[in-house]
């Protein structure tokens, strides 16, 4: 396991993925994106996991941005080659899970946009949400300007990527970016409490939702209704969707198995 990301597996088919420097505000380094697309790949083949939940260690910071020391020296081919072999932000939404960002403090640039990138996320009230990239003369890489008007609508989409401004986990919420704040000191009970829930359902049907949702984006109406009943249909064949039934019918709980 990196030091610079702590991966650890909880009851409940939870994992929690810990982006670990908080003396540099858990900016992403190389180091980290390569230890968080090797945890993804190894977590999206352990049965045991159904729920991931992405958060920063420390008080201060979920993610303050891409680790901006890397961008003095950088290239701009091997920037962009980077951005494609590195592709975190791909590899959370295509991770065939959900992901649940806790935000901690900070959630900014790359760190804001990897938030999008996860399924859910909860933040504390006290979190300082932002797109700061135009301080430096760049805009968001990492696919700011594409999920957050999709989670926001174009004006805040706008007005955060254009005014660098940081809003509260409170703010955040009310308009779409997060969907929960909570009280800082709630933060991991809500968010533990939410994972437990999801872990407890059928992982088949977790990863068809995950995919259709997702289509949505992609596809036209007809053609994201038509995908939907693939998997609809498809979860027939399923064990689980036969316990999940079974279970209702028999007034008790379901036990999935993921097959
Ligand atoms: N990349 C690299 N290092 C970063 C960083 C980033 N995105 N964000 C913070 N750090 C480092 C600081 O350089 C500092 O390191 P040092 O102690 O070795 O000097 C350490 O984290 C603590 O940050 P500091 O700036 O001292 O904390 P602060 O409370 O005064 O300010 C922020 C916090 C988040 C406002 C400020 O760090 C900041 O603006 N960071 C950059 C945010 C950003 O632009 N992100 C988008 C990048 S594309």
């Amino acid at each position: 396991m990196s030091d610079v990301l702590l991966v650890e597996k909880l009851d409940g088919h939870i994992a929690t993925l810990t982006i670990n420097r908080p003396d540099k505000l858990n900016a992403l380094n190389g180091a980290v994106r390569c230890a968080l697309i090797g945890a993804l790949d190894q977590l999206a083949r352990d049965d045991d996991v159904r729920v991931v939940i992405l958060t920063g260690a420390g008080e201060k910071a979920f993610i303050a941005g891409a680790d901006i020391s890397e961008f003095k020296d950088a290239r701009p081919v091997e920037q962009y080659r980077s951005m494609q072999t590195g592709n975190i932000y791909q590899a959370v939404e295509s991770f065939p899970k959900p992901v649940i960002a806790m935000i901690n403090g900070f959630c900014l640039g790359g760190g804001c946009e990897l938030a999008m990138a996860c399924d859910m996320r909860v933040a504390a009230t006290t979190a300082k949400i932002g797109q700061p990239e135009v301080n430096l003369g760049l805009i968001p890489g990492g696919g700011g300007t594409q999920r957050l008007p999709r989670l926001v609508g174009e004006g805040w989409a706008m007005r955060l990527i254009m005014s660098a401004e940081m809003i509260s986990g409170v703010k955040a919420a009310d308009i779409g970016l997060v969907e929960t704040a909570v009280a800082p000191e709630e933060l991991e009970a809500h968010t533990l409490e939410l994972a437990r829930n999801i872990g407890g359902r059928s992982p088949i049907a977790l990863q068809a939702a995950k995919e259709s949702i997702l289509a949505a984006r992609r596809m036209p109406l007809d053609e994201g209704l038509k995908f939907e009943r693939g998997w609809f249909s498809l979860l027939f064949s399923t064990d689980d969707m036969a316990e999940g039934v079974g279970a209702f019918l028999e007034k008790r709980k379901a036990e999935f198995r993921g097959s």
